[in-house]
C-alpha cells in the first residue's frame, strides 16, 4: 500500500516528476478523471492495467496537449479525421487511427491502430504540456466499475494504488469521450460520448458515418428484454457498475410495485411521483435535465455505495441519448422493469 495524496492545480510540477519516473497519477478531464502515464513506456503503461485490474487486451487511450503535438506520433492521419479534430478538438471525442510511433504495444494491447485524445481541461493540457509526451489514460476506477467524477471519487476507489491525485474540480461532462475508428472513407462509433452522431454528421456527411455492429447488438437485446425481468444479455456487457445492485423503471407504476423496503436508494432522471413522501427512502435524487443527469450519474453511485444501501433504483421518463442509456443500461446489467 502507498499513501495517496491530493494536491491542487499549482503543484503539478510533482505529478510531472511522478510521469517521469514511470509512476501514475490520477488527472482531472472534462469527460471523467483519468489514471495518467507515459505513452511511450512499457512499464507506466502495464502498471495501468495492475492498478485497475483491467484485462491486457482493452487498449488505452493516448491525451495530447494540442494538434501539432500528434503528428510525431500519428504517422497516418486520414483526412476524415482531420476534419473531426479539427470541429470537435479539444475536448470529448476519441479518434482511433492507424498506426502509432513511439507509443507502448502494452498501450495499444498490440492493435495495429491507437486512440488519440486531446483534451479540453486546462490542468490536463498543462500536465502533458509540461511533460511534453503523451499520457495514456483510461478512466480512474477499477474494472468493471463506475469512473470518477472528482477527486474524492478517485480516492475512494483507488487510494493506496497510485501516489498523487491532481484535484481540478468536477468534471464538467460527466460522461466519458466519445470514441470512433477512423479509415479512409468511414467514421464507425465504438462508444457513445457526448459528441453525437447528428453532431459528426453535420461535418462529415451522414454517408460516411457508421455504429459498430457491437454497439447495435447491446441495444436491440436491451429493447428485445424491454417486457421482462431478466439478466441478459449477459455481464459481458456489463461495465460501469456500483457495487450497489442498480435496477432501472421507465413506468412509475413498476417503480410503485417494486419498492417494498425503505433500505433503497432512488434516482430520478426526470419527473416521477415517489409512492412514499421522500422522507421514507434512504435516499432520493432528482435531476431534470439530461446535461446534469450525465454529471451526476456517477456521482450518485459513489453516494448508493457510500450510503450502503440495499438498492439503488433509477427511473428515467425522458429521452436520455445514447451516451446515458448505454452507460445506465450496462451499469445495470439490463436489469430494468417495464
Ligand atoms: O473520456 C475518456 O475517454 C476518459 C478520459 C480519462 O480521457 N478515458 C477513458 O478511457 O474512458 P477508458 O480506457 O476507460 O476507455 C477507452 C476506450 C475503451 O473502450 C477501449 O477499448 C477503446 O477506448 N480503445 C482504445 N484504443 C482503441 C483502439 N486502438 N481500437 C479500438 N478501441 C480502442
Ligand atoms: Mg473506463
Amino acid at each position: 500500500m502507498e499513501r495517496t495524496r491530493i494536491i491542487e492545480m499549482d503543484q503539478l510540477e510533482l505529478a510531472v516528476a511522478s510521469l517521469l519516473q514511470e509512476d501514475i497519477v490520477a488527472m482531472p478531464t472534462e469527460t471523467v478523471y483519468g489514471l495518467a502515464g507515459d505513452a511511450t513506456s512499457d512499464r507506466a503503461c502495464h502498471r495501468i492495467f495492475t492498478i485497475k485490474g483491467r484485462a491486457m487486451d482493452n487498449p488505452l487511450i493516448s491525451h495530447f496537449a494540442h494538434y501539432d503535438q500528434i503528428e510525431g506520433y500519428a504517422p497516418v492521419i486520414p483526412s476524415l479525421a482531420k476534419d473531426l479534430f479539427d470541429a470537435f478538438t479539444p475536448g470529448p471525442l476519441t479518434l482511433v487511427l492507424p498506426a502509432s510511433r513511439h507509443i507502448s504495444p502494452i498501450a495499444t494491447a498490440g492493435l495495429p491502430t491507437f486512440a488519440v485524445r486531446i483534451p479540453l481541461h486546462p490542468v490536463a493540457q498543462e500536465l502533458i504540456r509540461r511533460f511534453d509526451r503523451p499520457v495514456v489514460a483510461p478512466s480512474a476506477n477499477l474494472s468493471g466499475r463506475y469512473s470518477s467524477t472528482s477527486a474524492a471519487m478517485v480516492y475512494d476507489q483507488l487510494a493506496g494504488r497510485i501516489p498523487l491525485i491532481i484535484d481540478g474540480g468536477t468534471s464538467s461532462n460527466g460522461l466519458e469521450s466519445t470514441v470512433v475508428l477512423v479509415q479512409e472513407r468511414s467514421v464507425t462509433i465504438l462508444r457513445y460520448g457526448t459528441i453525437t452522431p447528428a453532431m459528426m454528421a453535420q461535418v462529415i456527411g451522414s454517408s460516411r458515418l457508421q455504429v459498430a455492429e457491437s454497439l447495435r447488438i447491446a441495444r436491440e437485446s436491451a429493447q428485445h428484454d424491454a417486457n421482462q425481468v431478466v439478466l441478459s444479455p449477459g455481464m459481458k456487457y456489463a461495465h460501469y457498475q456500483p457495487r450497489v445492485p442498480l435496477q432501472l423503471f421507465r413506468t412509475v407504476e413498476d417503480l410503485h410495485q417494486t419498492i417494498c423496503d425503505n433500505n433503497v436508494m432512488i434516482l430520478i432522471l426526470g419527473d416521477a411521483p415517489l409512492p412514499k413522501p421522500d422522507a421514507h427512502y434512504k435516499r432520493v435524487l432528482r435531476y431534470d435535465t439530461p446535461t446534469v443527469y450525465a454529471q451526476k450519474l456517477y456521482e450518485s453511485f459513489a453516494l448508493a455505495d457510500a450510503l450502503g444501501v440495499g438498492q439503488l433504483f433509477a427511473y428515467y421518463d425522458t429521452h436520455l441519448g445514447e451516451a446515458l442509456s448505454d452507460r445506465l443500461l450496462r451499469a445495470a446489467a439490463y436489469r430494468f422493469l417495464s
